[in-house]
């Protein structure tokens, strides 16, 4: 089928001009988009999307770490036909089901991590982070502590930007100009392997983690433990720069929550369904949450659709307040989402079908070492760390001290435009020189290579500006 604007020049800028003078973009500065010439896609294959233009870019990125399985899958897109000309909607309030959604419910369960026992669905990351806090506030109301409800999250963490989830990230652009964090909020330090365990005189991981956790304890006995509910953390931190956790550390922080009677929430929104070579890194990491929040990769981003995987604990407490009356007086619109379900089901599906997690652990470290390979040389580039297929290259002034660029440089934005121009897109992480990489999981290694070997062309192509400019 053609699109509405293939065709003539004049109508993609006719285009462009529309999205200037009407669409609000999220995270964009107005001034930029309005003196800009915006990117407009239009179409995507496999690990390759291309503009309305007709550049094609290899997405480096799955999207937004969210087009797991690579774009053009028909068997989802049919799924999502199929399903929505039967029963596009229906809403799930009052004990109302439609059958995707109970085939998805029980799927999952099979497929977490042992203890969870329900699924409660939305439609973002965002929106299972706020029900994350809402159930961890409701639940220990129902346990008769109203006042046990602080929820202990991680500076430059990224849990969401709505009024609760955006409280949780310790993203400090997520809080400026909007007056946040809400006061339930509390952040201790990001596990930094590269920069603040050498700070802190670490001789060892292990050593790093039970001092992060240590963090963790002294803040709960500062705020007192009746007041604090839960501690919120993704096994890998991704926008928070892509910190896989130093060794020990959910074991040390699990030990130091159950002393406290604190419950563990893992965000999985990016890790969830195979990013780290597990189907949840949970798993991986010995976590044993009592929350899963689960989104993006649910659906591979076809559809917007997002699962909190309620654990034994909280659910049990949750059951036996329902027989004195009690209703958790919580759901949206679109919770339970037939179409999205059906989304959800063929994803998985595929997934499954093609052993993609598996995949995803086998060509983890032909990744890892394709970029420390064609990226450890580069003067810009101060540290390469990678779990699965995510993997972070921070930059930075000087390889020896570490000494970080000025923010206003704006060094890593840079890279990743220079890297668009060559037609490869990464993300640059806010609050760090930090370049993130997250292909789909079918990303040939050829294609590996190209991202690897592109980024490095443009970092290189940064390093002469910046000289030029004389801050090298
Ligand atoms: C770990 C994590 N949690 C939550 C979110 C928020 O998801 P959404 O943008 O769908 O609201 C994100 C988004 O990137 C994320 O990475």
């Amino acid at each position: 089928m053609e699109s509405v604007f293939d065709g003539a020049a004049a109508g993609i800028d006719h285009l462009k001009e529309q999205d200037r003078s009407s669409f609000f973009h999220p995270f964009t500065a107005i001034k930029d988009q309005r003196a800009g010439s915006p990117i407009v896609m239009a179409r995507a294959s496999g690990c390759s999307i291309t503009d309305v233009d007709g550049r094609t870019y290899l997405d480096g990125a799955a999207g937004l770490w969210c087009v797991n399985v690579g774009y053009g899958r028909e068997e989802i897109s049919s799924a999502i036909a199929a399903q929505s000309r039967e029963l596009p909607y229906f809403h799930s309030f009052n004990g109302i089901s439609n059958a995707p959604s109970i085939a998805l419910s029980e799927r999952l369960l099979r497929l977490a991590p042992a203890g969870m026992k329900r699924v409660f669905y939305g439609s973002s990351g965002s929106d299972a982070n706020d029900t994350a806090v809402k159930m961890l506030w409701s639940y220990n109301i129902c346990r008769g502590m109203p006042e046990k409800r602080k929820i202990i999250s991680r500076a430059y963490a990224y849990h969401g930007v709505s009024v609760a989830s955006g409280s949780l990230s310790g993203v400090p652009m997520v809080h400026q100009h909007f007056g946040l964090p809400l006061d339930f909020a509390r952040h201790v330090s990001r596990p930094d392997v590269y920069r603040d365990a050498p700070a802190r005189q670490c001789r060892s991981e292990v050593e790093y983690s039970a001092l992060l956790a240590r963090e963790i304890e002294d803040m709960i006995l500062a705020e007192g433990p009746d007041t604090v509910a839960g501690f919120i953390a993704e096994p890998v931190m991704g926008t928070g720069g892509v910190l896989p956790p130093p060794e020990g550390y959910f074991q040390a922080i699990r030990a130091v929550l159950d002393r406290y009677d604190v419950r563990l929430v893992a965000d999985e929104v990016i890790t969830g369904f195979g990013r780290l070579g597990a189907w949840f890194g949970s798993q991986l990491y010995g976590m044993q949450p009592d929350l899963i929040l689960t989104a993006k990769g649910l659906t591979s981003g076809y559809l917007p659709l997002s699962a909190v995987l309620v654990g034994d604990k909280i659910w049990s407490v949750f059951e036996e307040a329902s027989a004195d009356g009690r209703v958790f007086a919580h759901g949206f619109t679109y919770s339970g989402h037939p179409t999205c379900a059906a989304a959800a089901m063929a994803n998985l599906d595929i997934l499954e079908r093609e052993g993609l997690v598996d995949r995803v652990a086998e060509i983890a470290p032909v990744f890892a070492r394709l970029f420390r390979d064609t990226l450890s040389g580069l003067q810009l580039v101060g540290d390469i760390r990678s779990a699965g297929l995510m993997l972070g290259v921070e930059l930075v002034a000087d390889q020896a001290s570490k000494a970080a660029f000025s923010p206003a440089l704006k060094v890593a934005g840079r890279v990743s435009l220079a890297a668009r121009r060559r037609g490869i897109l990464v993300r640059a992480l806010p609050n760090s020189d930090t370049i993130a990489l997250s292909p789909p999981f079918i990303v040939s290694e050829a294609e590996l290579a190209a991202l690897a070997v592109g980024l490095g062309e443009a970092i290189n192509d940064v390093a002469v500006e910046l000289r030029a400019e004389g801050h090298l």
